[in-house]
């Protein structure tokens, strides 16, 4: 029997990831909006699309609530703060895209994104297709739509390091794709990359999937050595170094890539960069513009042994 689903909460910096999200679609569509003598139709796609609504977690509504006898549900229910996730960000806009798809891996999820399509009924074209986000892309990138005609945003937001880099590629690919990626440093792969150099090798593996290149060893690790011979050391700059290797990576693919967002927790640690990336200059601009809002985060000094290496 399945469990029960648990109600979804999230940290308040998701706040600040759907209000960029948020802004750029607006801008995204707004742009738009202007070229219907060429174009056909748009997607906002979003592959690990997640509940539809989510509670806010915050510290003091369980503290503030509590009374003599402990904490009270009622004030607790009082005070809980919801936020719309980002598919109903999308769908929200001024100038709505003209087809949404949501995929999404938790069947208990996609009972509450049928929920919202049937509460759009047919102000929105919405598919809501449960699978895994990588292979639902696939099955979508291989459906033939006319790129030459259509435009789409494909909004990129895993828990770790689920969209490997052969995903990011083939809506490169298309030359009429922008995308908005969590890359989640902190998240996951910082815990991928011990400070010793010794990593599992089934860890090895998921970060060449995801970085699509074996090159993140020699941009994270030197060789050194301690009393009993040669070592690797860890770099102390290796975040932002692998970062903006993703980001060269990104511009090679893609054409344009903003500057990476860094996202928060609110005890000040960083939990994942938020990136667009797409083929357009106009794009660009938007995105910078949004992103740099933020606490953006600046290239490393100097060129790294990875960055040399990749082709012109
Ligand atoms: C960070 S949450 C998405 C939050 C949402 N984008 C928002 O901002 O409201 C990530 C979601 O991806 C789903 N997920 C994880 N792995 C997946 C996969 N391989 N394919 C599709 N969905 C996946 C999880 O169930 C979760 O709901």
């Amino acid at each position: 029997m399945k469990k029960k689903p648990k109600e979804t909460s999230i940290g308040p910096w998701a706040k600040e990831k759907l209000d960029a999200l948020h802004q750029y679609l607006n801008f995204y569509t707004t742009v738009l909006k202007n070229q219907r003598h060429w174009l056909r139709g748009t997607f906002y796609v979003d592959a690990f699309a997640g509940p539809g609504l989510s509670r806010i977690r915050t510290k003091s509504r369980a503290s503030e609530s509590r009374g003599l006898f402990g904490p009270d549900p009622e004030s607790d229910q009082a005070e809980a703060e919801f936020l719309k996730g980002s598919p109903r960000v999308a769908l929200d806009i001024a100038n709505p895209f003209s087809s949404y798809l949501f995929v999404e891996r938790d069947p208990y999820r996609i009972v509450e994104l049928e929920r919202i399509k049937a509460q759009y009924g047919d102000n929105r074209r919405i598919i809501v297709q449960e699978a895994d986000a990588n292979a639902a892309l696939k099955a979508w990138l291989a459906s033939g739509i006319d790129w030459r005609r259509h435009r789409a945003v494909v909004f990129l937001d895993p828990f770790g390091m689920q969209v490997p880099w052969s995903t990011i590629e083939s809506l490169a690919r298309t030359k009429a794709i922008e995308v908005m990626i969590n890359f989640p440093m902190g998240m996951a792969i910082q815990r991928l990359l011990t400070r010793s150099g010794v990593i599992p090798e089934c860890w090895q593996m998921s970060l060449d999937t995801f970085f699509g290149s074996q090159d993140w060893r020699t941009i994270t690790y030197e060789e050194g050595k301690d009393l009993f011979g040669p070592k690797a050391i860890k770099v102390s700059n290796a975040g932002a170094r692998l970062l903006e290797w993703y980001r060269t990576r990104l511009r090679q693919a893609f054409g344009n890539v903003s500057t990476a967002r860094l996202i928060k927790n609110t005890r000040g640690n960083p939990l994942y960069h938020l990136i667009w990336a797409g083929p357009n200059a106009t794009g660009l601009k938007g995105a910078e513009h949004i992103l740099r809002k933020g606490e953006s985060v600046r290239p490393p000094k100097g060129r790294h042994r990875g960055e040399r290496r990749q082709k012109p």
